[in-house]
């Protein structure tokens, strides 16, 4: 039997459904915010992400599914190396929808010199060659914001705020919800800040992991994330990125929190978040649910240098993304169904000479928009009705001879066992009156 790759799943049912409610919500709650729904190709080059996310992230060295076509593995192959392949033909599933649709706002010119911001949401399936486990998958779902265009502090609060508002609308337990939020500094005071803690793990090398000693060079201030509780307590005493900060960077911040303060919206400065992917300037933020065990359901924050990494002109920028699976698990543990019920619907049951009848009246039903069932495989009227309730239909339409020839159908509520015969000719509002 064919196998589903590791770390993927197949959506259906309620599943697929909740799936279906977290976009949704997301078109309501930041179409509010004023948002546009963005689609981007789920392939792009390597350099975008190299670019964005940067070379030196383990979503970019590790976990970044690369793509070739078949003609191109085989002159690989008789290569024996990359070396010689045009930007164009180096592609990878994308691991995160940040970088390209930064890619896109620079190549169709979204933000002109002077003009107004963009906001833009994303819905979609992202890949990372991750170990699969517990809300941890190889594809998996997110949907996302960016703002394009903003620098004023106020667009963090908005952001962070119409993230915590997405999450209660999908239904977390606000009290549940953990927001962290920290500075990570900018172009002016983040080069120092990183070179001090680079001196400070190389201090402590001899206490440190081997990743450590890697990281000091490629990626120190990964270092804070690293699983190995020896070097968490190490980095306990590294120095902090809110108390290295320039002072513009400083002011930021602190209006930030200012206006997350005004909106009630609570939150814990965590001085050692610093996100896995390199893009980030100044406020970045992260939700947990407590509890779940599923660790962050969202993430975010400011990226001001990334337009021009991705080649566009100098533009701030900022957002977040949520991960469905994470969040369908954190609601299941609250006792929240994200797919909620199956959708209502009305079944038509007959006797076999009258399928023909059925077949018009089904039309009829599905024109005027009811969801309509009947069967096709020349069951008995008995296991019509018992397939009516595997449908979870509310109604049931039959049709028997007696009915045809008076032009008239009855009709069975499913869970009273009620029984009302109506006319043929005015079926489907018949229908609609009662399930309403
Ligand atoms: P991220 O923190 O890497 O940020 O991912 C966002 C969310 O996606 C995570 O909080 C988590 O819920 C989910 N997620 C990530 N990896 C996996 C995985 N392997 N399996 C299941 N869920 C996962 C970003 O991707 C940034 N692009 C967010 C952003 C947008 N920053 C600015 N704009």
């Amino acid at each position: 039997m064919a196998q589903r790759v590791q770390g993927t799943e197949d959506l259906y049912g309620s599943y697929m459904r909740a799936w279906q409610r977290m976009q949704d919500v997301a078109r309501d709650t930041f179409g509010a915010y004023g948002f546009d729904l963005i689609e981007t190709p789920a392939i792009e080059q390597v350099a975008t992400f190299v670019h964005g996310i940067g070379e030196s992230t383990d979503v970019v060295r590790k976990e970044m599914f690369r793509v070739y076509s078949g003609a191109l593995v085989d002159q690989l192959l008789a290569r024996g190396s990359e070396d010689a392949l045009k930007a164009k033909q180096r592609l990878a599933l994308r691991p995160e929808g940040t970088a390209g649709v930064v890619r896109a706002a620079v190549q169709n010119n979204f933000v002109p010199q002077g003009g107004a911001p963009v906001k833009l949401w994303y819905a979609g399936p992202m890949f990372r060659g991750e170990r699969p486990q517990k809300g941890r998958l190889r594809q998996f779902h997110q949907v996302g914001v960016e703002w394009l265009g903003a620098s004023d502090p106020a667009s963090d609060a908005e952001c962070i705020i119409m993230l915590m508002r997405y999450f209660e609308r999908l239904g977390f337990a606000p009290e549940s919800l953990s927001l962290s939020i920290n500075s990570m500094g900018d172009a002016a005071c983040r080069p120092a800040y990183r070179e001090k803690v680079r001196s400070f793990i190389l201090d402590h090398a001899e206490e440190m992991c081997a990743d450590c000693l890697e990281r000091a060079e490629l990626n120190p201030l990964r270092a804070f994330d690293c699983k190995n509780a020896h070097c968490r307590e190490v980095m306990a005493d590294a120095p902090l990125a809110p108390d290295n900060l320039c002072d513009d960077c400083a002011a930021h911040y602190a209006q930030v929190k200012r206006y997350l303060d005004e909106a009630g919206i609570s939150y814990v400065e965590d001085p050692t978040l610093v996100r896995g992917l390199d893009y980030y300037t100044r406020t970045v933020f992260e939700v947990e649910v407590e509890g779940s065990g599923v660790g962050a359901i969202g993430g975010g924050g400011r990226y001001d240098g990334l337009m021009e990494l991705e080649g566009g002109k100098p533009t701030p920028g900022l957002g977040f993304a949520v991960g469905f699976e994470r969040i369908a698990l954190a609601l299941q543990g609250q006792g929240v169904e994200l797919g909620g019920e199956e959708p209502e619907c009305v079944y038509v049951a007959c006797t076999p000479d009258q399928r023909e009848a059925v077949f018009s009246a089904v039309l009829a039903l599905r024109e005027a928009g009811i969801r309509t069932e009947a069967d096709y495989q020349g069951r008995s009227l008995k296991s019509q009705f018992k397939q009516a309730d595997k449908f979870g239909a509310r109604l049931c339409v039959v049709l028997g001879p007696d009915e045809v020839a008076a032009g008239v159908a009855t009709l069975r509520d499913m869970s009273s066992h009620e029984q009302v015969q109506v006319p043929l000719g005015n079926l489907s509002s018949s229908v609609a009156e009662r399930l309403n």
